[in-house]
């Protein structure tokens, strides 16, 4: 039987890494090799940093990562009383977690999430962690949907381009007779929210009401087309790093009526996405819509107005209400992870090639 193993670890002390190549076949472990990787000295030095006691983000997002999976466990707990299933015919939970740093550009980025809580909670597999490997295979880890837009919307007769409006907007296409096409296109409700809740003290813009009382300014608009991400060719992804006040507040004129800045947001995020389907989405067909932004219907009323005709639809008309598209998703890719199949998202985050996503973390 295969018995070799081999461990890693790196202490307090701070020395380095070790690794122990070790043998379990006979009774007693058998010592193969061994080997030491000192730090250097930047890297001990930040290491350092981070070990530092405080009242910090390091010390917050051990916190909420806690608060987060008790949440999470909650929300199984709702869908296995709502789906009146036995806990044991589940076989995982895709947890995805909450993205609070997406640093591509530097090859990481962070969910805070406590599989292993989630797991202890609901005594079911947790498959969590899926952007890591995208990345270290060189993909951007984002977006992951693709991979599942194709696999329940593709048509063999009909380019369509899927557009997820979450916090980001990210657009799958779906040409009749090529490879799928994934990227994050831009903003989608985080401006909106943002400047909602900072005017009205809203969550959200419902239905865009709010937007649709203003009046859009066309220079503004002008002024936020030209931000460079929109037309850098995928692969791509973006978030709240980018798409934040703070860059809204800079192209602001000082005297504009903010719910103006909100009709001209929700132009905004129309343009990106639409413009996104212009410039990557060649011969898009049909185009469906998903997520809590499918539901603003001065968001919905501007996309079709730019669409030329084609048909915007929800994405409940192919079967998925556009709320469920995204949970949906991450089920789906736990499926895949647990039944170690490789996702394709070679053109979508640009991985080198089709790899097994997650970790699992058993009941
Ligand atoms: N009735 C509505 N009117 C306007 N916006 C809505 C409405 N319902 C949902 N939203 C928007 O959808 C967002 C939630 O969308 P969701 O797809 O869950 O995003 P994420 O994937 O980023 O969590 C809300 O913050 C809000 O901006
Ligand atoms: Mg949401």
């Amino acid at each position: 039987m295969a018995a070799l193993y081999v461990g890693l670890m790196s202490g307090t002390s701070l020395d380095g890494a070790d690794a122990a190549l070790i043998d379990f076949s006979d009774r007693f472990p058998r010592i193969l090799a061994f080997a030491t990787v000192p730090f250097p000295v930047a890297l001990r030095d930040r290491i350092l940093t981070l070990s530092e006691p405080g009242d910090d983000s390091m010390e917050l997002s051990g916190i909420v990562s806690i608060e987060l999976a008790d949440l999470y466990a909650r929300a199984v707990e709702g869908v296995i009383a709502g789906g009146g299933v036995d806990r044991q015919s589940i076989v995982a939970i895709g947890c995805h977690g909450q993205t609070v740093r997406h640093r591509p550009d530097l090859g990481f980025t962070i969910q805070l999430n406590d599989p292993a809580r989630v797991a202890e909670l609901t005594g079911i597999d947790v498959v969590a962690d899926f952007r890591r490997r995208d990345m270290a295979a060189g993909g951007q880890g984002a977006p992951l949907v693709p991979a599942f837009h194709e696999a329940v919307f593709r048509n063999d007769k009909t380019s369509r381009a899927v557009v997820n409006i979450g916090g980001i907007s990210n657009v799958t296409w779906l040409p009749a007779s090529r490879k799928t096409v994934g990227f994050d296109c831009g903003p989608g409700n985080v401006l909106l929210d943002g400047w909602a809740r900072r005017h009205i003290g809203t969550h959200y813009d419902e239905d865009g009401a709010w937007a649709a009382r203003g009046n859009t300014d066309t220079a503004l608009l002008d002024r936020l087309l030209e931000e460079p991400f929109l037309k850098s060719p995928p692969p791509k992804s973006t978030g709240r790093e980018l798409f934040r006040l703070e860059w809204l507040e800079r192209r602001l004129s000082p005297s504009m009526a903010p719910a103006d800045v909100q009709s001209t947001l929700t132009d905004f995020t129309a343009h990106a996405i639409m413009g996104a389907i212009e410039r990557f989405c060649g011969d898009t067909q049909e185009i469906y819509l998903a997520g809590g932004g499918a539901r603003n219907s001065a968001l919905v009323s501007r996309i079709k107005a730019l669409a030329k005709g084609r048909p915007v639809e929800p994405t409940d008309v192919l079967g998925v209400p556009t709320s469920h598209v995204e949970s949906m998703a991450f089920a789906w890719l736990a499926m895949k992870c647990v039944r170690k199949e490789p996702v394709d998202l070679t053109a979508a985050t640009g991985a080198k090639g089709p790899r097994i996503l997650g970790a699992v973390y058993p009941a």
